[in-house]
């Protein structure tokens, strides 16, 4: 027999043999079942089990634990739902003993992960069916034990690569505060929300599973919004999440006046060259959550029409004083510090000199379908593309801004 035959022979076997085992019940020996959980399901063991949940499990078993990963369309037997009876009517040995030793698709992850390890999966199997947290599941926009990658739409100053999930709909609050300097009218101001340098209303709904739509209006400047996110993920896996942002706002307020000896650079006076200040921005994101952390980048790529046309120079060379095009690279690191907090970090360098927005935010979420963020930022600017294309307050000699993102999920 040569060696071809005899893996197709084996080849035969092995399908013969799963074939036959997925007709089959998968039932754990009594012994197993009998099998004592020595390690209590308290937070820390739930988030160790999601962790390792999230890197090892969730491509087959899906980020609900509802058996739906990417990887579950080409498996049978399927994978198991985990909020199903049957699932959560084993016992705790049960459970130890089929993730230790596996079946088919499913390792065996007994020589993979330690004891502890595995026994925090099976705390972490459960917490995904009691009872609070499934109420707090179903139809909440994320659980506090899912928070793959982004669970909400904006991390500070940035948007993330979770859209508003389909039928869903969002409220987002976005408020900058002028600059907070620790004076003695600091305290006062901020009591009051006095010092409101911007704020942005937005709505957001999720309209297919893939594409959401987003109009918001800006305090400064008027500006309406309108933008479209793409959900690229089925393209890039389950670790790597990625959306595509288009959108445009057009600024309603008038232009500030200028007085008659302003001047152009070449000497002509100046003159506004557009009645009304368009903005097009364009942003492709792609996140990483690797335990704790989720990074984020990105390019993104916008256009105004601010910018007069360059006019000829002293020389008879054109000059170029300003772009309309702008360009910068989004990137966030975001730090799950809690069951139901995180900090997150933007700093996003831009094609322009003196041009680097960056912000803090610490983030709490409720029940699932809240997030507050409070965040210190070096710009009042919230649309993405106000963020590039306008100098920032120097940390220290202007103060920062303080300000606060409120996201509420119908
Ligand atoms: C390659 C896909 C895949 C991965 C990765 C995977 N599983 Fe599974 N899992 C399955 C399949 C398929 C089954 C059903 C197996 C069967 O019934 O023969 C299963 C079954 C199980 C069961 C038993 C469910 C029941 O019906 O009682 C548990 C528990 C389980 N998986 C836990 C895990 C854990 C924990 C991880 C990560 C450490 C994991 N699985 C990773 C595919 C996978």
């Amino acid at each position: 027999m040569n060696k071809k035959t005899f893996f197709l022979i084996i080849w035969i076997g092995v399908l013969g043999y799963s074939s036959r085992i997925s007709a089959q019940n998968w039932q754990a020996p009594a012994d197993a079942a009998r099998l004592q959980n020595p390690v209590k399901p308290t937070n820390e063991s739930i988030q160790n089990g999601q962790q390792i949940y999230g890197r090892l499990c969730v491509a087959c078993h899906g980020i609900h634990g509802d058996g739906q990963g990417p990887a579950a369309a080409g498996l049978n037997p399927k994978p198991a739902d985990f909020h199903s009876k049957a699932f959560q009517s084993q016992t705790d040995g049960e459970i130890f003993w089929k993730l230790s030793k596996g079946r088919g698709a499913m390792a065996g992850y007994e020589n993979m992960l330690s004891e502890k390890d595995r026994w925090d999966l099976v705390n972490y199997l459960r917490d995904l069916s009691n009872e609070k947290i499934k109420k707090a599941l179903s139809g909440k926009v994320m659980s506090v034990n899912h928070p793959q990658h982004f669970p909400f739409s904006y991390a500070g100053l940035n948007a993330t690569t979770s859209l508003v999930p389909q039928g869903k709909m969002a409220f987002v609050i976005q408020h900058r505060f002028g600059a907070v300097k620790p004076d003695e009218n600091a305290l006062r101001n901020f009591l009051g929300l006095d010092l409101a340098a911007n704020t942005r209303l937005a709505l957001a709904w999720g309209l297919t599973r893939r594409l959401s739509v987003e109009i918001g209006r800006t305090r400064y400047g008027k500006f309406y919004d309108l933008t479209a996110g793409y959900d690229l993920s089925p393209w890039t896996g389950p670790k790597i999440r990625s959306v595509f942002y288009a959108s445009v706002a057009v600024m309603t307020d008038r232009f500030t006046p200028v007085g008659d000896s302003a001047r152009f650079a070449d000497g002509r006076p100046f003159a506004y060259t557009f009645a009304h200040r368009l903005y097009y921005d364009t942003r492709l994101l792609f996140s990483y959550a690797a335990g704790k952390f989720t990074f984020q980048t990105g390019l993104q790529v916008d256009w105004r029409n601010l910018a007069p046309p360059d006019g000829p120079g002293p020389n008879g060379r054109g000059l170029v004083r300003e772009t309309n095009l702008l360009w910068a690279v989004p990137l966030t690191v975001r730090y799950k510090s809690g069951l139901r907090s995180a900090w997150s970090l933007d700093v996003t360098p831009t094609g322009r000199a003196h041009t680097f927005p960056f912000s803090l935010s610490y983030e709490i979420v409720s029940s699932g379908n809240h997030l507050f963020a409070i965040t210190l930022s070096n710009t009042d600017r919230i649309l993405p593309v106000g963020q590039i294309s306008h100098n920032h307050f120097r940390p220290g000699k202007d103060g920062l801004l303080l300000g606060f993102n409120i996201i509420r999920y119908f």
